[in-house]
């Protein structure tokens, strides 16, 4: 009999659901936010209403797009954690409803997990490769920087992470420093495509181990440019790509260093990236010329399961569901937490 999972993420300011039959991707919708725009960055109650909103019909999409009816649904999986809690609470409170009033179990998904087996999602028309176990994935998201240990779908080690700011986060605050709107990762990414990235150096941090730490980059970029800007206001506009991709060069060599001395020492070739960050079109390119210099099998996902979506909560849900872990009616969400 076949197992079909539905996937609710909203974690953060995407309200996503996708169905994923025996680990094939059937649809997944994805409705992100405008209404945080004007702010800069993700106002968590703005963000929990327009949860609310967009819940029902997202999920209603998702269920269409994929052509089934919800009688043929296995288990309903939601992202209970780390996230917003307002957020985490409209999807796991309408994930817990639909099941209940469906009869099926529930699937308590963690973010991160999920952002890691997105590698696993197959296509209905051909087989996507996937890595062998163990490998090491370097998860970059907006809230997260961390080097996994991947001994099965759901056996993962923290083995480093930033002790401050995400990677994600390190583009996004230098983009809003060069007062550009958010999410600045992505552009940062546009218009550093234009510039030379051997133009401006910015200050490495020394961690330890494999951990990261992001915070001294965005307060050095900020006094760099403090400086400039006194000589020259028009310093931004006039230096935009180059510095863009000085900075993106920055962030993707502390990245990569620590994942290849992670690779050394553990005597791994099989790698991968996950999170919102391995959109990054540098990142992806360093990744793969790095690949063939260290004799890496790489492995990047689609960039659609990459940002939040809920194809990774409902490829989670799979492996899951054959584990026969279930969540209870009582579990609530959580904002924090390691893997
Ligand atoms: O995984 P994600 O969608 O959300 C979290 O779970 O955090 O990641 C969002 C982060 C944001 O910081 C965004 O700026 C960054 O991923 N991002 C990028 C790119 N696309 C998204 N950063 C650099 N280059 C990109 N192309």
């Amino acid at each position: 009999m076949s197992i079909t999972i539905l996937g609710i993420e909203s974690s953060c300011d995407d309200t996503s659901a996708a169905v994923i039959r025996d680990g094939v991707i059937l649809s997944n919708v994805v409705a992100g936010q405008d209404v945080h725009i004007t702010y800069g960055g993700v106002v968590p109650e703005l963000a929990s209403r327009a949860h609310q909103q967009s819940v029902v019909p997202v999920v209603d999409a998702a269920i269409k797009a994929a052509g089934i009816d919800c009688s043929e649904l296995s288990a309903v999986a939601f992202t209970r954690g780390p996230g917003l809690l307002g957020s985490l609470l409209v999807g796991s409170s309408f994930a817990k409803g639909l099941a209940r009033a469906l009869d099926i179990p529930i699937i308590d998904v963690n973010h991160l997990q999920a952002h890691v087996l997105a590698l696993f999602i197959q296509q209905p028309d051909k087989k996507t490769d996937t890595p062998r176990f163990p490998f090491l994935c370097l998860l970059v998201s907006g809230g997260n920087s961390q080097i996994i240990l991947v001994k099965s779908e759901l056996d993962m080690e923290v083995i480093g992470q930033t002790i401050d700011d995400a990677a994600g986060e390190a583009f996004d605050k230098c983009a809003k420093i060069m007062g550009l709107p958010y999410p600045g990762g992505p552009l940062i990414d546009k218009y550093a495509l234009d510039g030379d990235a051997t133009k401006f150096e910015f200050a490495k941090p020394r961690m330890e181990g494999y951990n990261y730490s992001f915070s001294g980059l965005k307060t050095s970029f900020l006094y760099f440019l403090r400086d400039r800007l006194i000589e020259n206001p028009d310093f931004i506009q006039q230096n935009l790509a180059d510095l863009c991709a000085s900075l993106q060069k920055t962030i993707i060599d502390i990245l990569l260093n620590k994942l290849k001395k992670a690779a050394k020492d553990l005597n791994i070739n099989q790698i991968a990236i996950a999170g919102g960050v391995s959109a990054n079109s540098g990142l992806r390119n360093v990744l793969t010329q790095m690949a063939v210099k260290q004799r890496w099998e790489v492995f990047i996902p689609p960039v659609a399961y990459t940002t939040d979506n809920a194809a990774m909560v409902a490829i989670t849900g799979y492996y899951r569901f054959i584990a026969g872990q279930f969540a209870t009616y009582d579990m609530t969400p959580f904002s924090r937490t390691v893997i």
